[in-house]
């Protein structure tokens, strides 16, 4: 087994100086055909970053985001910017406007707004920041062993495990949420096997997690998005594991769209349904789905595949990004503190 998700950070701060650094991250739109990694310099290439998908999957995205304050202040100081407050919460609020659905987005540049309001000179203020986008980086991959090594108790012995979109290592820092699950079920039982949707419009199942699992030599079957109530019904999937983009108050989680449509079969199947994510990616301050923003995305993901049209002109066509599974569908929520019911989210915010 080579272990890829062990060898690879998907975003790294690398310092190149005193108060000097990059963000290098591995360029997502090439995999399969190509592992490369390349530099982030700005604050306006993170944001291209973000919105273009080089990095994309919720975690990864909020870690790009502290990454992208840090830059930021290192452009403003470099300037002797006299307005570097001011200036540095227009940047980190640019950054925040780049993709709406995942709230790890907005938590981590509010983390790295926190530093900023503490105040001092623009020397310690952007240190702080840089210091702070690491220690985010590296508590990443330990959420995500964590939220691995609980989310292995609900896998049975030799499970097939059906997920959808990426929720892997090149989702986050490192070893991914629902990837992560998958990946410490393994360790402990390498007779478990896993189903990926291909996840159209972007293919994410297709070119991203196969890739992954394929290289840590986890057996992988590729499905298309349809076909998963077809293997369901042939008793071919015991549970699915997906990751979130955004979960309200009330549990209801947001997904790479088409989520949705496999929480509804799995029920019907009666198989159980997890969400693995974060604390992070919990938004306590809205109560439902309803209330989660959903990402409308060029409609020529849709109609072309690989630069070729694929339909007629002229047809009409929208492409939402996401979907929302409702609560009542969910058998619980795989975190880092825990397994919860997606009922009893406030649990993991009450203090001790
Ligand atoms: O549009 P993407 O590729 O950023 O969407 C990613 C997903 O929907 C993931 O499942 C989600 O972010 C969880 S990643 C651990």
């Amino acid at each position: 087994m080579s272990e890829f998700h062990s060898k690879i950070k998907t975003v790294e701060w690398i310092k190149t100086g005193e108060l000097e650094g990059v963000s290098r991250m591995v360029d997502q739109t090439l995999i399969p055909y190509e592992y490369k990694k390349i530099d982030i310099k700005t604050c306006g290439q993170m944001y291209n970053a973000i919105k273009t998908m080089i990095v994309r999957g919720a975690p990864a995205i909020g870690i790009s985001g502290a990454h992208g304050a840090a830059l930021c202040a290192i452009e403003l100081l470099k300037k002797n910017e006299q307005n570097f407050t001011a200036e540095l919460k227009k940047g980190i609020e640019y950054l925040n406007s780049s993709r709406p659905t995942a709230v790890n987005l907005s938590w981590a540049l509010n983390e790295q707004l926190k530093i900023v309001n503490l105040g001092g000179t623009k020397e310690e203020i952007t240190r702080a920041l840089i210091e702070n986008a690491i220690k985010l980086e590296n508590e990443d991959i330990e959420i995500n062993k964590k939220i691995g090594d609980y989310g292995a108790q609900i896998i049975p012995k030799g499970a097939a495990i059906l997920t959808h979109c990426n929720a892997g290592a090149l989702a986050t820092v490192g070893y991914g949420t629902a990837l992560g699950v998958v990946r410490s079920a393994f360790a402990n039982d390498n007779t478990i096997k896993v189903f990926a949707d291909e996840t159209r419009p972007r293919q994410q199942g297709a070119r991203i997690t196969t890739f992954e699992l394929v290289e840590d030599g986890i057996p992988v079957t590729l499905i298309t998005d349809g076909m998963c109530s077809y293997f369901m019904k042939k008793g071919m999937i015991d549970v699915v594991v997906v990751g979130a983009d955004r979960i309200a108050a009330n549990g209801d989680s947001a997904n790479k769209i088409g989520t949705y449509t496999v929480a509804i079969a799995a029920k019907y199947h009666n198989i159980p349904f997890y969400i693995a994510a974060p604390k992070s990616t919990i938004d306590m301050s809205i109560k439902t789905g309803d209330e989660i923003p959903i990402e409308l995305r060029d409609e020529k993901e849709v109609t072309m595949i690989n630069g070729k049209r694929i339909c007629a002109e002229g047809v009409n066509v929208i492409n939402p990004s996401f979907d929302v599974t409702p609560n009542e569908l969910i058998a619980g929520i795989i975190t880092e503190c825990g397994i919860f019911k997606p009922q009893e989210l406030e649990k993991l915010f009450m203090k001790s």
